[in-house]
């Protein structure tokens, strides 16, 4: 991942094969990743594939849904071992709404890509899906903020609209958001 957001991922893999080694690499000096070209991210996770690799990794985990929209065709061509990504809840949210209505938070890197587009087309039919990107989030969960002001402020502008709009079912479309 950009960053710490990953570890919420590595918590689940770390419970699930407790006998596992387990490689994170953060990308904290280019965190974050979803205000960045595309091309750039899937650079980035070229070079950490690489890396993962020389470390005898079995498996790759792109514990991150914008470098999974950016990244992970890419990487699945380039290398011939299991890469598992993320991606947005849409699914599972779809099923579980009552209202019809669900909203997504997630950077504007996932929300903009080919993927997101496709995850919607094939299970958004079943409810009304509203986006929300959610530029700074990010950055306060990196700094350790996970309930001060700034993050409070920022979490009730992105979600009082969806909650406006109808939505009873929120998609955490970013390893990060957990945290919060
Ligand atoms: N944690 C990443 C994700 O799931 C993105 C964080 C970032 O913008 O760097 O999308």
């Amino acid at each position: 991942d950009s960053g710490v957001g990953g570890l919420t991922v590595l918590a689940h893999i770390r419970a699930a094969l407790p006998g596992a080694d387990l490689l994170y690499v953060a990308d904290s000096a280019h965190a974050p990743y979803g205000d960045k070209p595309a091309e750039f991210i899937a650079a980035r996770a070229r070079l950490i594939a690489e890396f993962l690799i020389a470390h005898d990794a079995a498996a790759l985990v792109v514990a991150c849904n914008t470098a999974t929209a950016a990244a992970i065709l890419a990487l699945r061509e380039r290398y011939g071992l299991p890469i598992v990504g993320m991606e947005p809840a849409v699914k599972p949210a779809a099923e579980a709404t009552r209202a019809g209505v669900i909203g997504v938070l997630a950077t504007g890197g996932t929300l903009e890509s080919g993927k997101f587009a496709e995850l919607v087309q094939r299970f958004g039919s079943r409810a009304r899906v509203i986006v929300q990107p959610c530029p700074g989030l990010v950055e306060q969960v990196e700094l350790g903020d996970l309930a001060g002001p700034l993050t409070r402020r920022l979490l009730e502008g992105f979600i009082a609209p969806l909650l406006d709009a109808g939505a009873d079912t929120l998609v955490l479309g970013c390893t990060h958001f957990p945290f919060l």
